[in-house]
């Protein structure tokens, strides 16, 4: 769509409070592409009502997620930051995908199959055509490339079909997009119970570290991570507690594992915890301080959901166009 640059897209839902894991997987590399790519980054609020939400909280917490978006370093003046319900074409095109989207094909969604354990009492058909509706999303800008963390990575290979199968019927209409998985942190893990993810809707807040916790919260989490009942500090087959320490403390500093075994040569886990922890909370205090700053300044919040739906709103009405003439839709308007 742009011949000067290529197309970067991502959405993160508007829904509970996002962990380490979703900053260091997604969101802090999200500033990367600014100068490169085109980026649109979406606050996926519709996506988020597929599982019910309080209205209050739901828009509190839109807000929060462009807020967190700025204060991870992403310039509005730069990347086009907005709120997806705020551009029509996303639930338009979700639509239209969603009859070229297979039953077969959503119900093999690892994402609906837990969702749907966890909310047995609402198994809605949103939950289940989610997927269709990311696509859009996705392929509404001419999206080359889909920075998320590993968990997306079904999804996205589902909007790779879609778009495939779109473009075979009517010919060349959307690109099909790559996802940009980060090879390192692409998982965090709970720090309760390393074998499984760090989930943003864990009930044991032990188990995960929010980007906003503070400090003190941050450091006692670390300190009471769950680890086995060695003592040495080594990246190592049935070390998952370790190892995810590791892992997290690797990403916030840039070390390597080899590293890091050395930086703490003789020492306990204690030692170690209390370093990972006092690194988490260092790295993360500009971007609560900048957070708090944003979120006292809801005018400027509002400026930016404004210009920015406005632009995304342009660039989307150029591919529901052409949409719109492939499928048969009429036009009278059009000359
Ligand atoms: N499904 C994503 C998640 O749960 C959020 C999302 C919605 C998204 N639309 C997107 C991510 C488009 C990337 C691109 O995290």
């Amino acid at each position: 769509m742009y011949q000067d640059k290529k197309v970067v897209f991502s959405g993160v839902q508007p829904s509970g409070v996002l962990t380490i894991g979703n900053y260091l997987g997604a969101i802090r590399n999200f500033a990367d592409f600014s100068e490169e790519y085109h980026c649109y980054y979406c606050v996926v609020d519709e996506h988020a009502i597929t599982v019910r939400q309080v209205p209050a909280d739901l828009r509190r917490r839109t807000y929060e997620t462009l807020a967190l978006y700025i204060a991870c370093g992403l310039d509005p003046e730069k990347n086009t930051l907005y709120v997806q319900s705020h551009v029509s074409a996303h639930a338009e095109l979700g639509w239209i995908l969603d009859c070229y989207t297979m039953f077969g094909e959503l119900s093999r969604m690892t994402q609906f199959k837990d969702k749907s354990a966890k909310n047995a009492d609402n198994i809605n058909a949103g939950l289940f055509t989610y997927p269709a509706l990311m696509a859009a999303d996705i392929l509404l800008y001419q999206t080359d490339l889909v920075p998320v963390g590993a968990d997306q990575k079904q999804h996205l290979e589902l909007t790779r079909d879609v778009a495939a199968r779109f473009n075979q019927v009517y010919g060349d209409t959307f690109v099909v997009p790559d996802p940009y998985i980060p090879k390192t942190s692409a998982k965090i893990m709970s720090l309760a119970d390393p074998t499984k993810k760090m989930s943003k809707s864990d009930e044991n807040e032990n188990a995960v570290v929010r980007i906003l916790d503070p400090r003190d919260a941050i450091i006692r989490k670390f300190k009471r991570a769950v680890t086995d009942s060695g003592s040495e500090i080594k990246y190592a087959e049935g070390k998952d507690g370790i190892m995810n320490l590791m892992s997290i403390y690797s990403a916030f500093t840039g070390k390597t594992m080899d590293e890091i075994e050395r930086e703490f040569d003789g020492k306990g886990y204690g030692d170690f915890k209390m370093a990972v922890g006092e690194t988490c909370a260092d790295a993360l205090a500009p971007v609560q301080a900048e957070f708090a700053r944003l979120m006292n300044d809801k005018a400027y919040l509002e400026d930016v959901m404004i210009k920015g739906a406005e632009a995304a709103a342009r660039d989307a009405a150029r591919t529901m166009s052409k949409v719109r003439r492939k499928i048969g839709f009429t036009d009278p308007r059009r000359k």
